[in-house]
């Protein structure tokens, strides 16, 4: 659409108002019987129906609500093949391992260019149906130089956060010499993958790399320009929040099982926690405690961690409705986590709320307020999405309001 559009009669605007500095966005805040002006890609206004100014186009949004665009900070997309039955055998008893990567690395090794391409595109556009407006995405499955490589140059089709996680778990031609296979990724596999990369991650946990690989993995990422980010404390207790804090990581991701200790340290630093409740939800563990961290003064993401093994799920307002039904969330700190939040955790300060310079990336529920959102689990309640102020159309081409 060229020009501007007016969205009126707004009943809730999320705004997550922008931060005093102006940079990002700030606390979660509300406008009721709100308008919206977009102009090119951005948010041109923001205010009360009864004062909107005159725009090209307009959209009665009818009382439903409108929020900031979803930001899933966390996702793993490329990869092949399918782990139903292990979800299965999982929900019958049986407990989940990191080594259940392996069998993935083994289904996107053996995929074409082509196949990886259609899957991952297709759930890109399966997040942006659900309201997701920016996503990270993960290389991981590969864990050759070349099946690296392709994964983050496939990535950065879809996505400008790519994060090279070329450290995801040990390959089994490297059984025996794990040393060796952190030299590759730390050498010649991160020269192959930090041209299409802006993030480095390595997963820190028993099964997965020690602390001090997970250090030499981040240093040598940031050496050649990446930004660090960790898989932290997922399966249990662990220096993996430790070694993202010390990295000065912008997130350390899961952060299920922590010391007093792991939610001091990530207090008193930049480092979002990042909660991947569908994770909890596919491995049927605990679920990370976002009340004790958020009452500690920590910042809180919430994200997907979509991928075929843990969380085969694309959708942040499941995550949502986790957060508040079962890690003691408000309905307002959720949906923060899963927009301003996950900005936070991507360090973007265009995105993850709605005002005048924000880029216009937001949703509209067929619903009253943000609190649906978790009171209506597993309803499809996102009506309409709008990207850099462009409708996104995925076969929902009927008039809104
Ligand atoms: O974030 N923790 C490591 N990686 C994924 C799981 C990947 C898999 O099981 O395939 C996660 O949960
Ligand atoms: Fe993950």
């Amino acid at each position: 659409m060229a020009g501007s559009l007016l969205i009126t009669r707004i009943g809730e605007l999320v705004t997550n108002a922008p931060a005093d500095d102006g940079a990002g966005p700030g606390g979660f805040a509300v406008i009721s019987d709100a308008a919206l002006v977009v102009e090119d890609e951005r948010v041109a206004w923001t205010g009360s129906s009864a004062r909107a100014p005159a725009a090209d186009g307009v959209v009665d949004a009818a009382g439903r609500a409108v929020l900031p665009g979803f930001v899933d900070s966390h996702a793993h997309l490329v990869f092949a093949g399918d782990r139903s039955a292990e979800f299965a055998a999982r929900m019958a008893g049986e407990s989940y391992a990191a080594g259940g990567i392996r069998s993935t690395v083994a289904a996107t090794r053996a995929a074409t260019d082509a196949e990886l391409r259609a899957r991952l595109h297709r759930l890109a556009m399966e997040m942006l149906r659900q309201g997701t407006t920016t996503f990270e995405c993960k290389s991981g499955y590969g864990l050759t130089v070349d099946d690296e490589a392709r994964s983050v140059a496939l990535a950065a089709e879809v996505t400008p956060e790519v994060t090279y996680l070329g450290a995801h778990v040990v390959p089994p031609e490297f059984d025996g010499d794990p040393g060796r296979y952190v030299e590759l990724v730390c050498g010649p596999m991160l020269e192959a993958c930090a041209p299409h990369s802006r993030w480095v991650d390595v997963f820190c946990e028993r099964g997965a790399f020690g602390a001090d690989e997970a250090r030499a993995v981040l240093a040598a990422g940031q050496a050649r320009g990446l930004l660090p980010r960790v898989h932290a404390n997922q399966l249990g207790q662990g220096p993996g929040v430790t070694v993202a804090v010390e990295a000065g990581a912008a997130s350390a991701d899961h952060c299920t099982f922590l010391s007093d200790a792991d939610v001091a340290a990530l207090a008193s630093c930049d480092t979002v926690a990042t909660l991947l409740p569908g994770a909890e939800f596919g491995t049927r563990q605990p679920y990370p405690d976002a009340r004790r961290l958020l009452d500690a003064g920590v910042t809180v993401a919430l994200a997907t961690d979509c991928n075929p093994g843990s969380s085969y799920t694309s959708s942040m307002p499941f995550c949502v409705a986790l957060g508040v039904r079962d890690m003691g969330m408000t309905t307002a700190e959720a949906v923060w986590a899963a927009t301003a939040g996950g900005a936070r955790a991507l360090r973007r300060t265009d995105v993850g709320y709605l005002a005048p310079g924000a880029r216009a990336d937001l949703i509209m529920l067929d619903a009253p307020s943000h609190a649906h959102l978790a009171y209506r689990p597993g309803v499809p309640l996102v009506r309409a999405v709008w990207q850099s102020g462009r409708r996104a159309g995925f076969g929902l081409t009927a008039a809104v309001g």
